[in-house]
C-alpha cells in the first residue's frame, strides 16, 4: 500500500487547480442506466472511485469510453446483468446509486448491501423505504438487496426521507424520472450535487424541480435520452487547499472552483483569522498573515458547515489560539482522525459527539494511519506543518477522493512523495510522539 512522505515546514505559494466533485460524478455516471443512449461527461475526477464506479457499470453490461482522462461517454444499451456485487459495494458505498436506476428501467435490482464504514454503519433504510412507497418490493438475501418494481413500473408518491440523505435524495429523484406519475420528495438534501444530478436528469428528458431546496418534484416520463455535461468542481477539495493555504501561513491561488458552493466552509475559515478573497466566480485568494484563532462548529447538512470538512478544521484548531469545540452532528464515528492527530501532538479531547481541541501546538513528525477519505486529508495537512516528517500509510483512502493530492501539493512547494508500495524512507527525528 502506498505511503506519503512529508516533511513540514514549507509555506505553499502558488496555484492550484479544482478538480470535477466526486460526489456529483458518482451520481451522475449511476443515471447513464437510466437510458440506452450515450451520456457524456466532462471535468471527471481521475480517482479511485470513478474507476470502481466504472467497473460496476461495466460489470453490469455498460459501456464505457475515456476519449480524454477526464471526459467519460457511458451507453447502458446492453446493460443484462441487474446486480452490483459485494467485492464492489464494500469498497464503495455510492455503488448503492445503481439501484434506483436499475429498478426504473429495468424493474428489477440486486446490490449487495454497503457494509459500515469507518466513521458509521451508514444504511440505507431510507433509500429501501423510499422505494417500497414506490411501489417496490424489497427483500433482504444473503448480504443482497433485491428489489422488484410492480409489473406496470414504479408509482409516484410523497417521499418524506425521515432523515436528510444525499444519496437517498439522488437515488429517489433518479427511480421517479421513469415512474409512473409524480413525485414529491420532502426534506430532500440540498446539496449542490443534487442540483447537479437534477440538472444532467433534465438535459436527459427527465421532469424535475425544485433540487437544491428541501423539497423535489418529478414528473415521470416515459423514457430518457442522450446528453453532455459537465460536472461542477469539488467543494471539498477546494476547502481542503484553502486549509492548505492557510495552516502553511502562504498564499495560494485556487482556480477552476465554485466559491458560491463553499458559502459556509469560507465564511467559517474568515471567521477564524483566513484571509481568503473571491477574485471571480472560479477563483479564490488564499492567505493567512495573521494569527489563526480558535472557533466552534458543528457539522450540519448544506447549506451548513459539510461534515466532509471537519477533519481539515480540525487540524487547521490545532493550530489556533485557544480552545475549539467541534460537534459532529452527521455520522457516529468521524473523529478517527483525532487519535493520529493526538500522536503527533495535538491536545484533543473527544467525548461522543464533541471534540474540544486546545491550540497552539507545534506538531511533531511521525507515522500515521489514514482511516478515511477525510481523514487522510486531515493528516496531510497536518504533516504539511509538522517538525519532522510525517509518513502516511495507507493513502488509498484519500486517492479515493482527491485527484494526484501529492502532485497539487508538491507544485505549489510542499515536500511531498509518494511512496510505493513497501519502501518506506525511516523517520530521521524519533518515531512520533506519545500523546
Ligand atoms: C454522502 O454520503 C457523501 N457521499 C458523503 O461523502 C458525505 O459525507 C455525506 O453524503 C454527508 O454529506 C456521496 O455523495 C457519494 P447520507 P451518503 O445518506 O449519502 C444516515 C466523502 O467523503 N442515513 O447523507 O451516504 C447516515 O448514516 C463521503 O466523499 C441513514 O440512517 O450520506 C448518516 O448518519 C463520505 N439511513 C446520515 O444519514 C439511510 O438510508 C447522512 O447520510 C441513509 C443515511
Amino acid at each position: 500500500m502506498d505511503k506519503f512522505h512529508i516533511r513540514g515546514g514549507n509555506a505553499l505559494k502558488g496555484r492550484v487547480s479544482i478538480s470535477g466533485a466526486k460526489n456529483s460524478a458518482l451520481p451522475c455516471m449511476a443515471a447513464a442506466i437510466l437510458t440506452p443512449e450515450t451520456i457524456t461527461l466532462h471535468n471527471i475526477p481521475y480517482v479511485r472511485d470513478i474507476i470502481t464506479m466504472r467497473r460496476l457499470l461495466e460489470d453490469i453490461g455498460g459501456h464505457v469510453l475515456t476519449p480524454e482522462l477526464r471526459t467519460h461517454k457511458i451507453s447502458a444499451a446492453n446493460v443484462e446483468l441487474m446486480s452490483a456485487p459485494y467485492e464492489l459495494v464494500k469498497t464503495m458505498r455510492a455503488s448503492v446509486l445503481a439501484l434506483g436506476p436499475l429498478l426504473a428501467r429495468f424493474g428489477k435490482a440486486r446490490v449487495s448491501l454497503p457494509g459500515g464504514c469507518a466513521i458509521g454503519a451508514r444504511p440505507i433504510d431510507l433509500h429501501l423505504a423510499a422505494f417500497t412507497k414506490m411501489g417496490a418490493e424489497v427483500v433482504l438475501e444473503a448480504g443482497d438487496v433485491i428489489a422488484r418494481a410492480p409489473q406496470d413500473g414504479l408509482r409516484g408518491g410523497e417521499i418524506e426521507f425521515e432523515k436528510i440523505s444525499v444519496t437517498g435524495t439522488e437515488n429517489v429523484m433518479m427511480a421517479a424520472t421513469l415512474a409512473r406519475g409524480k413525485t414529491v420528495i420532502h426534506h430532500a438534501a440540498r446539496e449542490p450535487e443534487v442540483r447537479d444530478l437534477a440538472e444532467l436528469l433534465n438535459k436527459m428528458g427527465a421532469r424535475v424541480r425544485g433540487a437544491g431546496t428541501a423539497k423535489i418534484e418529478i414528473d415521470g416520463v416515459e423514457g430518457l435520452g442522450e446528453a453532455q455535461h459537465t460536472i461542477i468542481p469539488d467543494r471539498i477539495e477546494t476547502g481542503t487547499f484553502i486549509v492548505a493555504g492557510a495552516i502553511t501561513k502562504g498564499e495560494l491561488e485556487i482556480k477552476d472552483c465554485n466559491p458560491e458552493h463553499c458559502n459556509r466552509i469560507i465564511g467559517k475559515l474568515r471567521d477564524v483569522g483566513v484571509e481568503i478573497e473571491e477574485v471571480n466566480q472560479s477563483t479564490l485568494h488564499v492567505s493567512c498573515r495573521k494569527e489563526i484563532h480558535a472557533g466552534d462548529l458543528q457539522t450540519e447538512e448544506y447549506p451548513g458547515f459539510p461534515t466532509d470538512m471537519q477533519a481539515q478544521f480540525m487540524t487547521l484548531m490545532t493550530q489556533a489560539n485557544g480552545r475549539s469545540e467541534i460537534v459532529e452532528k452527521i455520522f457516529e464515528n468521524r473523529f478517527m482522525h483525532a487519535s493520529e492527530l493526538q500522536r503527533m501532538g495535538a491536545r484533543i479531547q473527544i467525548s461522543h459527539d464533541k471534540a474540544v481541541v486546545e491550540g497552539p501546538t507545534q506538531l511533531i513528525g511521525a507515522r500515521v494511519l489514514a482511516s478515511d477519505l477525510r481523514a487522510s486529508a486531515s493528516l496531510v495537512l497536518a504533516g504539511l506543518i509538522a517538525e519532522g516528517e510525517t509518513i502516511i500509510d495507507r493513502v488509498y483512502h484519500i486517492d479515493r477522493g482527491y485527484e494526484k493530492i501529492e502532485t497539487k501539493l508538491k507544485a505549489v512547494g510542499a515536500d511531498i512523495v509518494r511512496l510505493r508500495d513497501s519502501v518506506t524512507a525511516p523517520l530521521s527525528s524519533q518515531e512520533g510522539v506519545a500523546a
